[in-house]
């Protein structure tokens, strides 16, 4: 059987960006370029990647420059082609033409959790699980989606992303309490706690910002509390299941990752796309490493 991927990848993306004040006053952080592409549509090209269909941004207030991303530009590539920019129309279209998108508000900030719950309404009666994708983190390479669908297949209930994290920065994350099963990279989980002392977290294995969810996860939602942070969390809502018997597993991704949810990592996601880019690579490289040499 091959795996059945989901239809509908959410990307809650309701969060002020204090980290990237002033510019977070008009600018989405999720559209802060990485070389020229905003974070959020390399986010939904690996959705749709795996086979997502739609895309549903939960926002708030006063962030619809988000959603207008991903909007019918025809006017712009009018332009650009009648200037003969086909490269330019290509790459102003390819945001509209990846998957459709919906956005769904969340009033308040509650959480990761209540806004992961404010999608309930916008799935399909038959949809039995979905993705949540951060855009904050970017793992590298993709595919990771295509392989937890495949878990899903074979076990069943939700499976996550994990990253085996150097102990000293475990409590930045939700962890895992994990044994192992015959494959090396997935392993079934007993438990989750929302950014532990280090002291107390189960394990190095972290969320990485990419969820595969089954839809019970809307029920354990509207029953938890708020935990870490004063916030409902999506780590407790699962840790809810996992107690009441619903399979989780994690894939363990070995790969690379990106946080653009801070200056200093977001600058060195910048400069890592930027080394690949042939048209800026070579020159960035020789300037980069003058620099250095300064
Ligand atoms: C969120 C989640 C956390 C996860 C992390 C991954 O935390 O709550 O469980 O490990 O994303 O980036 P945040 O970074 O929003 O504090």
């Amino acid at each position: 059987m091959t795996a059945s991927p989901f239809r509908s990848a959410v990307v809650p993306a309701a969060g002020l960006g204090t980290r990237f004040l002033p510019t977070t006053k008009t600018v989405p952080k999720e559209l802060l370029p990485v070389v020229d592409t905003p974070g959020i549509e390399l986010v939904a090209a690996e959705a749709a990647e795996a086979g997502a269909e739609q895309l549903l941004i939960v926002t708030s207030p006063g962030k619809d420059a988000v959603a207008a991303h991903f909007a019918d530009s025809s006017e712009l590539e009018r332009t650009l082609a009648a200037r003969g920019k086909e490269k330019l129309v290509a790459k102003v279209r390819r945001a509209h033409e990846l998957l459709d998108v919906r956005t769904v508000t969340q009033d308040e900030p509650l959480g990761l959790g209540h806004a992961i719950g404010c999608v309930r309404g916008a799935l399909a009666d038959d949809e039995q699980a979905f993705a949540v994708l951060l855009p904050d983190d970017l793992v590298l390479p993709t595919g990771v989606l295509t392989r937890m669908a495949q878990v899903r297949e074979e076990f069943g209930g939700s499976v996550l992303c994990a990253f085996d994290i150097p102990r000293e920065e475990i409590s930045a994350y939700g962890v895992f309490d994990v044994t192992d099963t015959e494959d090396p990279d997935v392993k079934r989980v007993h438990g989750m706690v929302e950014k532990p002392a280090a002291d107390d977290a189960p394990s190095t294995f972290a969320a990485a910002g990419r969820y595969l969810l089954d839809v019970a996860v809307f029920d354990a939602i509207d029953r938890i509390t708020p935990g870490a942070g004063g916030e409902l969390q999506i780590t407790d809502a699962i840790a809810l299941l996992i107690s009441e018997g619903h399979p989780v597993h994690v894939v363990v991704h070995r790969g690379g990752r990106h946080d653009l949810g801070n200056p200093g990592s977001y600058v060195r996601a910048f400069v890592d796309f930027a080394l690949e880019h042939p048209d800026y690579g070579p020159e960035l490289r020789a300037w980069l490493t003058a620099r250095l040499s300064d």
